[in-house]
């Protein structure tokens, strides 16, 4: 029995979604990733993860746990644009938890605790600070991707200075 519950503005083209992976390998991954890019706000809602369940057949805890278990899925609404901050070794011993501090320090969000949260978004939706276990560019560290776009050698002044720039309307 499939669950009507969900709004329709919660699962935007989702039976099409998971028909084009119906069969193939890593079908929930692919399926989940393209859910969240359609989804308002870039996240993946309850209701998301219990009606891909439903129609893949593949058991809830299972949807949940991988949604959970990759820190580029959301399951909490994502602000307009993104700060996504490397805390993976290289990145981390070249001062990642600092860029990560004074972000989140200049946008008020309170204290990210890397244990608990996946991701911070200020009040008014504007920017939402998030962290990755590495973007594979270990080289260029500290690494940090601003509205997608990957950033090297980041320091704490170039990182608020860009802030200030998204705030002010303008391009990072
Ligand atoms: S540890 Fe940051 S890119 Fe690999």
């Amino acid at each position: 029995m499939h669950d009507t519950s969900m709004r329709p503005s919660e699962i935007p083209d989702l039976c099409g979604i998971i028909e084009r992976y119906r069969g193939k390998p890593g079908s929930l991954l692919g399926i989940l990733e393209e859910a969240q890019e359609a989804q308002e706000n870039h996240y993946l809602p309850e209701g998301t993860l219990r009606f891909i369940a439903d129609r893949t057949s593949v058991p809830l805890s299972q949807v949940y746990g991988t949604a959970t278990f990759y820190s580029f899925f959301n399951l909490k609404p994502q602000g307009k644009h993104s700060i996504v901050v490397c805390r993976g070794t290289a990145c981390h011993t070249r001062g990642s938890l600092a860029l990560l501090e004074e972000s989140v320090r200049f946008l008020g969000l309170g204290e990210f605790r890397e244990e608990e949260d996946n991701s911070l978004t200020t009040a008014d939706g504007f920017i939402s600070v998030r962290t990755v276990a590495c973007f594979g560019q270990c080289a260029l560290a500290p690494v940090i991707q601003i509205d997608g776009s990957i950033r090297s050698s980041m320091t704490a002044g170039r990182l608020i200075a860009m802030l200030r720039k998204l705030k002010k309307g303008g391009k990072p």
